[in-house]
């Protein structure tokens, strides 16, 4: 599936991420800058937060917020209503072409 990552200067990333991985793996593994994702993906550290391209929010590939993700976010700098963390989001068929955001910083 494909990811489009959007740094918060503008500047777009298209990567193939394998099924199964995260989405930030995708982007750490491709070297897009802008998640840090300092714990390696524990949901931990909320360096790793993202904004999901409204388009997605209702889609059903998304999974849902988990309460340790949503307890981890409330760390992140910035947060919105599409905020996530992307390690907690794993790559399926479904979530081919998805478009995440990234924040000014992580913290
Ligand atoms: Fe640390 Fe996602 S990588 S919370």
């Amino acid at each position: 599936p494909s990811i489009t990552y959007v740094e918060h200067n503008g500047t777009e990333h298209v990567v193939e991420v394998p099924v199964g991985k995260s989405v930030m793996q995708g982007a750490v593994e491709n070297n897009i800058p802008g998640i840090d994702a300092d714990c390696g993906g524990e949901c931990a550290c909320a360096t790793c937060h993202v904004y999901v391209d409204a388009a997605w929010l209702d889609k059903t590939g998304l999974p849902p917020v988990g309460s340790q993700e949503a307890s981890m976010l409330s760390f992140a700098a910035v947060t919105q209503p599409d905020s996530r963390l992307s390690c907690q989001i794993k790559v399926t068929e479904a979530l081919d072409g998805l478009v995440v955001r990234m924040p000014e910083g992580q913290h």
